[in-house]
């Protein structure tokens, strides 16, 4: 097995114009020669942008669905090959290899453990088949808590139903972005946020969390989200035209994460190009992750899990393959499309027709009937079940331990089990 879930892991609402997008004609047409292999020809290197057609699938990944929406993996995300991924990435980010090796081994592992069957080709070589993209959102295999730009799973159980925690949410990233005082009604045309604001971006979306999910439900799953940090950064790090950075400590360039977060396609229209690779590797990733966990924080949001400050984790343990355990529901809905094409975003009366589109409503959810009962039960049993809850998780919530290539088993099966008696 060697694929990892934390890059993997992480819908749409009030959608903020944006008059500052600069027109596609202000693309850099070409960057520096790089030997990566790719062509220095944009266009031709990232693909063109097509919105999913309802019948695609997309998933909890921003830098997936913006390769699928790019068809540098297949259009609608199905049968997703492994090298296909490892390609794309590299072609599309700068990413070294290296990184989505780590990505690619714990999602499959884990993906194996939840599903106790493989998850890709009968193979047990290296590589497989993404049955599609949307299964990445099932709980608790690759998806997690506290993502920038998605709901939590068990957001919304105590009002009788799942939350979307599959589809870009722009209120949640909104609420990150606010952390940092960036607006996106009216961007400033570059901005950036170094390690502590994105630390800060963190804890405050725990908080928030720790507060609104249904209590004992929130899991706490810090390297997972660090290291997708680290794939932030790496994605936008303040750069000039052959992708080196420009200082000597990445900066995040804020501009070009909300474009590729919301609009699930690469921020070119902004000056953006894909990172060297000689820069942006596992390694790149895991510093970067290390060093937004240590970074210190100008004030603590109130009603943190506890653990949300900590800096280390116990060294992960490997997870045994083919251990059957049940899954959980899918959140089914059609794939989400950032509401126009980037390209039609670049005059102002384009951006206020974005402004007015109506507010995508989230369909209403089939449950199976086991599932729907289970929910009336708990909310009926609620106080009961907040105690019961509170039991099991403790006052420091179990958190899955996903991290390079490797996953703490009696964690995740404490977690699984914890789950499944709610
Ligand atoms: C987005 O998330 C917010 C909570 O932050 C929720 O109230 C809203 O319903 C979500 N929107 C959609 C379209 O799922
Ligand atoms: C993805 O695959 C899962 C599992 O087979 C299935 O339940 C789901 O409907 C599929 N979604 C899409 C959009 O293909
Ligand atoms: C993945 O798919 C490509 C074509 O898209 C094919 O050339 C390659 O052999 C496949 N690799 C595996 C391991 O199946």
């Amino acid at each position: 097995m060697h694929l990892t879930p934390t890059l993997l892991a992480l819908p749409a609402v009030v959608l903020e114009g944006s008059l500052a997008y600069p027109s596609r004609s202000d693309w850099v047409a070409e960057h520096v020669k790089r030997y990566d292999s790719f062509s220095d020809d944009l266009a031709q290197r990232l693909g063109s942008y097509q919105a999913p057609g309802p019948t695609d699938s997309r998933g909890p990944c921003p830098g997936l669905n913006t390769l699928a929406n790019h068809g540098l993996i297949n259009r609608n995300g199905k049968n997703l090959n492994s090298s296909d991924i490892k390609t794309a990435f590299p072609r599309a980010f700068g990413i070294a290899e290296d990184a989505i090796e780590t990505a690619l081994h714990n999602y499959e592992v884990v993906c194996e453990y939840i599903k106790g069957t493989t998850c890709g080709t009968a193979a047990n070589d290296g590589t497989f088949i993404l049955t599609n993209l949307t299964i990445l959102g099932e709980p608790p295999a690759f998806e997690h808590d506290y993502s920038y730009s998605r709901q939590d799973y068990r957001q919304n159980w105590a009002h009788g139903g799942i939350a979307d925690n599959i589809y870009f949410n722009s209120s949640e990233m909104q609420a990150g972005l606010n952390v940092v005082g960036y607006k996106r009604s009216n961007p400033p045309k570059v901005a950036t946020a170094s390690y502590q604001q994105f630390n800060e971006v963190r804890l405050q979306r725990e908080s928030t969390q720790n507060q609104n999910d249904f209590p004992g439900w929130f899991q706490q799953n810090i390297p997972p989200t660090l290291f997708e940090t680290g794939f932030i950064f790496g994605a936008t790090f303040d750069r000039d035209s052959s992708g080196t950075m420009k200082e000597s400590t990445p900066m995040a360039r804020l501009d070009w994460w909300n474009f590729w977060f919301s609009e699930e396609s690469f921020p070119t229209q902004l000056g953006w190009v894909p990172a060297s690779t000689e820069v942006f590797n596992n390694q790149f990733c895991l510093s970067v992750s290390s060093a937004v966990l240590h970074a210190s924080v100008s004030s603590t949001p109130k009603s943190l899990p506890a653990g949300a400050t900590a800096t280390t984790f116990p060294p992960p343990a490997n997870l045994p393959e083919g251990d059957p355990s049940p899954t959980l529901a899918l959140f089914q809905s059609p794939p989400y499309a950032a509401p126009t094409a980037p390209t039609a975003t670049k005059t102002a009366a384009a951006a206020a027709k974005r402004a007015a589109l109506p507010e995508p409503q989230a369909s209403s959810l089939t449950l199976p009937a086991s599932v729907s009962s289970i929910v009336a039960s708990e909310v009926t049993a609620r106080p009961s079940l907040i105690q019961a809850a509170l039991q099991l998780a403790g006052s420091a919530p179990l958190r899955c331990k996903l991290y390079q290539q490797s996953i703490d088993t009696v964690t995740l099966k404490n977690q699984m089990a914890a789950a499944q008696s709610y």
